[in-house]
């Protein structure tokens, strides 16, 4: 089970693109289909985040480091659904009218926060290859503490657009700050034993 459970976490995560399908094939977008694949995918991003940060903890409360095995695959399909998300914005929502992207990246703060934290993620995707981590070696882990920042950012982004951090934003930040709070407590305890 253990050796093709990569295989089979590779799978559920393309779930968000199965769900957009069938509404799609069924014509079960509603009223705003560009506004229902943007969120659809946005929140997939925040969710992507959310696993991401919760592997090192479920690792440390199991006893299993069989977690953090996912770790990278979930980070990369947090940079795929960002960049789907983005996508739908900048090809659906303004059929890549670049004057108003501009406008709305400088004007609107959420879209700003957003777009920073996709820009964020790019040296992370970039650096994900075994071949990078030997070739950073400590640098590696600095440079991907930068995905507290972007959780950071995606939470804000939810908040901003949705203009009160009632409910669902506030669900994400909680979980967010809660996952935070646990790997600086993982980090500091391993800071302590060294
Ligand atoms: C890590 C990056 C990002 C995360 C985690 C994220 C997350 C989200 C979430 C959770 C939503 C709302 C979903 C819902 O209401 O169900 C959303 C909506 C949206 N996002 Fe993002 N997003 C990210 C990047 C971006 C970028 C790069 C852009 C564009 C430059 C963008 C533009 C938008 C827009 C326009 C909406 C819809 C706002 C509306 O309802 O009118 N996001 N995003």
């Amino acid at each position: 089970m253990i050796r093709y459970s990569k295989i089979i976490v590779f799978i559920l995560c393309l779930w968000p693109l199965v769900i957009i399908s069938l509404n799609i094939y069924y014509n079960e977008l509603g009223a705003e289909p560009v506004k229902k694949i943007m969120n659809h995918f946005g929140e997939w991003t925040l969710i992507f985040i959310c696993l991401t940060l919760a592997m090192s903890p479920l690792k440390r409360f199991t006893n299993l480091a069989f977690w953090t095995k996912f770790r990278r695959m979930l980070g990369l399909f947090v940079f795929f659904y960002a960049t789907i998300h983005l996508l739908t914005y900048i090809g659906l929502d303004y059929r890549f009218d670049w004057q108003p992207i501009f406008n709305d990246v400088l004007k609107k703060k959420f879209i700003f926060i957003g777009f920073s934290a996709w820009l964020l993620l790019i040296p992370l995707a970039a650096t994900s290859s075994q071949k990078m981590i030997n070739l950073l070696k400590q640098n590696w882990k600095k440079l991907h503490r930068i995905v507290y920042i972007i959780a950071i950012f995606g939470a804000l982004h939810y908040i901003w657009l949705s203009k009160t951090i009632f409910f669902k934003p506030l669900i994400y930040s909680v979980i967010i700050v809660v996952l935070l709070i646990l790997r600086i407590r993982i980090k500091t305890r391993k800071f302590n034993y060294e």
